[in-house]
């Protein structure tokens, strides 16, 4: 429990969460005052079908519509300036995503340049920092208020579609920026738990791992507060409970409903608490190889857990009792200890390779990671320091 007097904030979109509320996207986006829409989706979730059946549900709302879906996983500032390119030139005024946390976190930064004067290059002249959507990097650099936003989450992993954070690869600088201000937190999320049951295999396994990592990083945070523990305890519990099952029974309803709660819960944790070490360490390894958030996150997560035992054994035996295993006659550290091998039991059954070297990073990767990792806005809330002999630590540790 923290100190009696310590304040306690908290911001969320409007959240519409159920099996079948797809169809509710079109008054969403009417009652933002919708004209013409942007939808920022990809081709993956396109084939899938849910991408045609937004669009249908717009239209039915009155709503005209225009298709974006011009990205990448891990979406890049390139795509994000076409993407605001699409949304200026076609007189679009809100966004809809519909995707996972690339779809979702574009949707955010094409918001960010399309009000911005000059699209952001002026700004990046101006200020010495990076043109485009990287100057913004950092929090609360974005003044608002921003195009209004949809957003309807399909993979349930990233928790973007409630944050007031999203993550762009900078192509020149080869790394991802953590982008944080009010002005992104969505207007309205809308998850429709059905949407998961096309998520491949693979992808499953990273995107649950990552509400994992963002359940147990909030809960160990610095700015953690009772109204953002009470979400990550429950995100911790729900990740571990549905894990396995979606990946043995992929089209079964159930434990992807439970896996979009936990996406939803920690979602709202990391928000409003922010997380730490690993996604600060695994941001800086996307940028420079592109590889998938999630995957980085699993390998790196029960090194950053190690290292935080220390300071946060109290802690970290809460999140063992989440994860719903005996820890009545543990010590704190016996405790925390089942809790980091769990996450480890967790990836290796979900099949995730263990290291680093194992996913094709080179040694001299992690030199450049460490470093970078200490300008990445989630490294602040870590609950011990880490300096930069630390981070290259956990990365030479997960290697
Ligand atoms: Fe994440």
């Amino acid at each position: 429990m923290g100190p009696p007097h310590a304040v306690a904030k908290f911001l969320v979109p409007d959240v519409i969460f159920g099996v079948g509320v797809l169809a509710e996207v079109g008054q969403a986006a009417r009652r933002q005052g919708a004209v013409h829409v942007l939808v920022v989706s990809d081709r993956e979730v396109g084939e899938a079908g849910w991408t045609s059946e937004v669009l249908r549900h717009l239209a039915e709302a009155g709503v005209s519509a225009q298709l974006w879906d011009g990205l990448t996983p891990n979406p890049k500032d390139h795509e994000v300036a076409a993407g605001c390119a699409a949304y200026t030139e076609s007189g679009c005024d809100v966004l809809v995503a519909v995707g996972g946390g690339s779809c979702i976190d574009a949707a955010k930064a094409i918001a960010v340049l399309a009000t911005q004067p000059g699209n952001g290059a002026a700004r990046g002249a101006a200020a010495r920092t990076p043109a485009g959507i990287a100057g913004y990097a950092g929090v609360g650099k974005v003044p608002g208020p921003l195009p209004p936003t949809v957003m309807v989450p399909t993979t349930g992993g990233s928790g973007s579609d409630v944050s007031q954070f999203c993550v762009v690869t900078d192509t020149t600088r080869r790394l991802k920026v953590t982008i944080g201000a009010r002005a992104l937190v969505p207007d309205i999320s809308v998850t429709d738990p059905r949407t998961l049951t096309t998520v491949p295999h693979d992808i499953t396994a990273y995107t649950a791992i990552d509400v994992l990592s963002h359940a147990i990083e909030s809960y160990l945070s610095l700015a953690a507060t009772f109204l953002t523990d009470a979400h990550a305890l429950a995100a911790v519990r729900g990740a571990c409970e549905h894990l396995l099952p979606a990946l043995d029974h992929p089209g079964d309803l159930q434990p992807r409903e439970g896996l979009a709660r936990a996406s939803l819960q920690a979602g709202l944790a990391f928000s409003n608490a922010l997380l730490g070490a690993t996604h600060a360490i695994s941001h800086q390894l996307g940028g420079l190889t592109d590889l998938p958030h999630g995957l980085l996150n699993a390998i790196l997560l029960p090194h950053v857990m190690e290292f935080n035992a220390s300071v946060a054994a109290g802690r970290l035996a809460d999140v063992a009792a989440a994860m719903g295993l005996r820890t009545g006659l543990m010590t704190q550290h016996e405790a925390a200890d089942a809790a980091i091998q769990t996450v480890r039991a967790f990836a290796g059954k979900a099949g995730l390779p263990a290291t680093l070297r194992e996913i094709g990073i080179g040694c001299s990767h992690l030199d450049r990671a460490a470093h970078g990792a200490l300008s990445d806005a989630y490294i602040v809330t870590n609950p011990r320091p880490v300096g930069e002999a630390d981070a290259r630590a956990i990365c030479q540790a997960a290697w």
